[in-house]
């Protein structure tokens, strides 16, 4: 075989040469710039030394940093869809043709451009559309893991959610005056949750909890996160927004507990930290919970956060927003947001349902609009679902009012307690070791 292409090779290097014997020695300097496989190029330049040639042997590093920052998981998969700009002898394009083809199987397989600039512009552009195709990748990567095998773990860890907990922070969170992303009692509730969650992670010096500043308001957003231990650079989110706001009086003082928008969701985020901390558990990706500050007034926290990880490139598998976790307002135990979300996604958390919470009805709704921050990460390219407490039709009617209280919701926080369960399953599920 590798005799058979030696000789294609050098029969039509041979028939090259005899059609175009001049470029081979004549030194033309006409040269064109194209783009191809970094693997091709790699090869063809070890075949034939010269032909290729590179911009500036200096430059090497800053051309390929175009393809280190975008391709870094699609590379891995598959190194061949690298590319990389070279400059070549017009007439010996012909040449490199037959090589791409006999080598390569590839028709073409290059692209030509007059300038080094057009090149580096079709470079950005591909690369634009690898990045697109990297997040399907990842999704495809990630519809393998949407596996459920965890029943050992994920049963025990179920039986600890404990519904006086989720209670407790309802209570705690709702006597806030408000929780309005302009008023100092905003900052100290999103104080507060910090110091709940770094007291969840005492015992663990690998668990951080930050405050996340925001350029335009005092009220900081707060992001707990669990280092994953084999695969650190990918992220799953749990999320909630940690403000609220009296809708008819959007003042500093204006009362709004929040009960239920969204004391309850933080409250069941910080049940999941509660009970995966105190089993000890090391996930393989890496964890984030997050209380987005300012979701009230227009999704502002979870668009800074999200947009910021889009332009610094993370890799998020999945997000899954808590907002109004605590009224049960329709029959339905869990409702799936169907717009702004990933139905991939949805369909898991639906199957996760059915597995671990078997007496739950699932059902299914749609907001209309980018209701709540799974729409921040939905626009920024991530997949995000959002599981809710009611039907639109069935919708806490108190919510954003002084009556947001968790006496509408019966005094208890047993509907909280169902989405926290949904949640340590999605968590564990989404963090296991490959197999
Ligand atoms: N928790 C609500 C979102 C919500 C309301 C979801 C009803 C499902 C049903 C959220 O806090 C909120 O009030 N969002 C705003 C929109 C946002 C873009 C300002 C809303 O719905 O008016
Ligand atoms: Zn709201």
């Amino acid at each position: 075989m590798i005799r058979l292409i030696k000789g294609i090779l050098a029969s039509s290097i041979v028939a090259t040469f005899l059609i175009q014997p001049v470029v081979a020695h004549t030194g033309d300097q006409e040269q064109k710039w194209i783009t191809l496989g970094k693997d091709a190029a790699l090869k063809i330049e070890k075949l034939i030394p010269g032909l290729l040639v590179e911009r500036k042997k200096q430059s090497k590093s800053n051309d390929n940093a175009v393809s280190d920052n975008y391709v870094n998981l699609l590379e891995e998969k598959k190194k061949s869809t690298t590319i990389v700009v070279r400059a070549i002898n017009t007439k010996r394009i012909g040449l490199l043709s037959i090589y791409m083809h006999r080598l390569f199987n590839r028709c073409g397989g290059f692209v030509v451009h007059s300038n080094y600039q057009a090149a580096q512009k079709h470079l950005k552009q591909t690369y634009g559309y690898l990045a697109k195709a990297k997040r399907r990748m990842l999704s495809e990567t990630v519809a393998d893991t949407y596996s459920i095998n965890q029943q050992l773990l994920v049963t025990e860890l179920l039986h600890q959610v404990a519904e006086t907990q989720i209670r407790h922070t309802i209570a705690k969170l709702s006597a806030y005056q408000n929780r309005y992303y302009l008023s100092e009692t905003g900052v100290s509730a999103a104080k507060f949750i910090k110091r709940q969650w770094a007291h969840l992670a005492r015992n663990r010096n690998d668990v951080m909890v930050k405050l996340y500043n925001h350029d335009s308001y005092p009220q900081p957003s707060v992001i707990m996160t669990i280092p994953g231990k084999s695969k650190p650079n990918e992220i799953v989110i749990i999320g909630g927004h940690l403000d609220s706001i009296n809708g008819g009086n959007p003042r500093l003082n204006s009362l709004a507990p929040g009960a239920d928008d969204n004391a309850s969701g933080i409250a069941s985020i910080t049940e999941i930290i509660r009970v995966l901390l105190n089993n000890d558990f090391y996930p393989e990706r890496t964890i984030q919970f997050m209380g987005y500050a300012a979701e009230e007034i227009g999704l502002l926290g979870s668009s800074d956060i999200a947009a910021e990880y889009r332009d610094t490139n993370k890799t998020v598998v999945g997000v899954v927003q808590f907002d109004m976790t605590n009224f049960q307002g329709s029959t339905n135990d869990i409702v799936l947001m169907e717009d702004f979300t990933d139905s991939l996604q949805n369909q898991f958390l639906a199957r996760l349902a059915r597995t671990y919470l078997p007496d739950m009805q699932v059902g299914y709704s749609k907001c209309g609009y980018g209701c709540s921050d799974h729409a921040s990460w939905t626009a920024n390219g991530y997949p995000a679902s959002f599981p809710f407490e009611a039907t639109m039709d069935k919708l806490n009617q108190k919510i954003h009012s002084t009556e947001d209280t968790i006496a509408q919701s019966g005094g208890h926080a047993l509907h909280a307690q169902k989405f926290a369960k949904l949640g340590v399953a999605y968590v564990v599920e989404m963090t296991k070791e490959q197999l």
